[in-house]
């Protein structure tokens, strides 16, 4: 809307009372005005940290989540980004509570913690190996916590093509996030892992929908479908609204791992102080080849600009929104396209299966179309230097944008952490909706 004499006078109002009438006016929050979302509670905004140890090769958080869901876990590959990787304080109670490192996933649905008995295998052959092999953090002490064993079921997952795999026990127990308590949920407590941990993390909440929940029935290893940690939040009331939301900050290298990193609130908005509204807002979608709501999958277009000057659209196709992958993953043709555009080419690694780029390469605009709206990437998330501490990848740079794999077969795209630091975005499985806002400049 524009000001001006002329076009006060044909509306019949003085300046003072146009002043009045649109300073009154609140700026609109959602850019769709059928939906409001209040604030969440304060006590229900968590202060989330960066991964205390972000340079390990290996952590789920970090990995991708692969194409098809095979009824039996998530099949996953690794990815090797630098960066902040959301964590929360995850409280398990029982006669003493125990706190545990656990990612914030919103691409997957189970919760687990790894127990201090747990076995640990050797990643090819499966021969048993000292805890030690497998390098996670805080062990959940069975002596001290409490679960109760839901004796038919069982947790599996899988990580493809590591061979990364979880296996364990299904029960109930009582868990705390931040200002939240969860006095009954279903969570896995791992007793058998061939995993390449971080040293730091010992657990993860998956925040994504119950159909791909990773029990199943101990008799026929059917799938036994159950509530997350989130649908059950909603289901018993500790939220209001069954709205989460994700403000993931950009953390520069060599930040502290103490430093905040953003916050994640339970039940509503952020604080304003960290999105310049409106929202835009889509629906979830159901994710191809699977029944239901799965993961926040979305429709978007991705746009970029070639050294030519032209601009390319790629037309609409679909994504998950995941705060657990860092880089976004895009259709093949795409990938190599645009990895084309940075000055000097980004180069595609076999190995790596990624495109490494010079440091100081000059990055292409990118943007994501969502709802109508263009939301591009910040250039300070094109290239993603990785990996700081581990040997041989310390001066290594990525591009942001990586290989999904070829339109079809059961190929699920991804908009990924990178693209995440510059929005404010609102999970909304009460209103099966998603809700994305520029993040204020931090
Ligand atoms: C998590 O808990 C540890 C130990 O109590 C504490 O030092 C840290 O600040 C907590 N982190 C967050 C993000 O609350
Ligand atoms: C994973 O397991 C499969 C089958 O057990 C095997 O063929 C493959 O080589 C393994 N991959 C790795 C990376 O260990
Ligand atoms: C849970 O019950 C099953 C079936 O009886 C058993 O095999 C498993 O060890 C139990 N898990 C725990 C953590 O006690
Ligand atoms: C598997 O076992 C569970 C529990 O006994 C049962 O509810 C379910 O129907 C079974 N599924 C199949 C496919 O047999
Ligand atoms: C720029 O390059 C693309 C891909 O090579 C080509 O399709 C397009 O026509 C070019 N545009 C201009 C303005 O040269
Ligand atoms: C790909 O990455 C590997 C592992 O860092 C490295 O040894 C190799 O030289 C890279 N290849 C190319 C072509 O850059």
């Amino acid at each position: 809307m524009y000001s001006s004499k002329a076009a006060l006078v044909g509306l019949g109002l003085t300046l003072a009372q146009f002043v009045q009438q649109t300073s009154c006016k609140p700026a609109q929050l959602f850019s769709d005005s059928s939906v409001f979302i209040a604030e969440a509670p304060a006590t229900h905004q968590l202060s989330l940290s960066g991964h205390p140890n972000p340079d390990i090769f290996s952590s789920p958080a970090r990995q991708r989540h692969k194409a098809i869901y095979s009824g039996k876990g998530l099949e996953t590959v690794n990815t090797i980004f630098s960066g902040v990787y959301p964590v929360l304080n995850l409280t398990w109670l029982g006669t003493k509570a125990q706190q545990f490192v656990a990612f914030i996933d919103t691409g997957s649905s189970d919760t687990w913690a790894i127990s201090s008995d747990f076995q640990c295998l050797d990643l090819e052959t499966q021969a048993p190996l000292p805890q030690e092999a497998c390098q996670f953090g805080t062990l959940y002490n069975p002596a001290l916590g409490s679960f109760t064993n839901i004796t038919s079921q069982e947790f599996s997952i899988g990580y493809f093509p590591e061979n990364e795999t979880l296996h364990g026990s299904m029960g109930y127990a009582p868990l705390r996030l931040g200002g939240l308590t969860v006095p009954k949920q279903e969570v896995a407590l791992v007793t058998e892992s061939a995993w390449s941990g971080d040293g730091t993390s010992s657990a993860l909440v998956g925040f994504a929908f119950p159909s791909i929940t990773s029990a199943t029935y101990r008799g026929n290893g059917s799938q036994a479908i159950y509530d997350p940690v989130f649908t059950t939040m909603t289901k018993e009331k500790i939220v209001n609204d069954a709205v989460f939301t994700l403000a993931l900050d950009r953390v520069p290298r060599d930040t502290s791992p103490k430093a905040p990193a953003g916050v994640m609130a339970f039940g509503g908005l952020v604080s304003p102080s960290y999105y310049e509204p409106p929202f835009t807002t889509v629906p979830i979608e159901e994710t191809s080849g699977i029944q239901g709501l799965s993961f926040y999958t979305i429709s978007n277009e991705l746009i970029y600009r070639r050294k030519n000057g032209s601009i390319y659209s790629s037309g609409t196709y679909q994504s998950i929104v995941d705060s657990g992958t860092a880089p976004n993953f895009i259709p093949s043709a795409q990938a190599a396209d645009l990895n084309n555009q940075f000055e000097p080419t980004a180069v595609y690694n076999e190995t790596l299966g990624y495109w490494t780029v010079d440091c100081d390469a000059k990055a292409p605009y990118a943007a994501f179309k969502i709802g109508g709206k263009v939301m591009p990437m910040d250039p300070r998330d094109m290239i993603v230097r990785s990996l700081n501490g581990l040997q041989g990848y310390e001066n290594v740079c990525f591009s942001a944008f990586a290989d999904g794999g070829p339109p079809g077969n059961g190929n699920i795209y991804i908009v990924g952490e990178v693209w995440q630091l510059s929005y404010v975005v609102a999970y909304d499985q009460g209103r099966s909706k998603m809700h994305f806002a520029n993040r204020a400049p931090y």
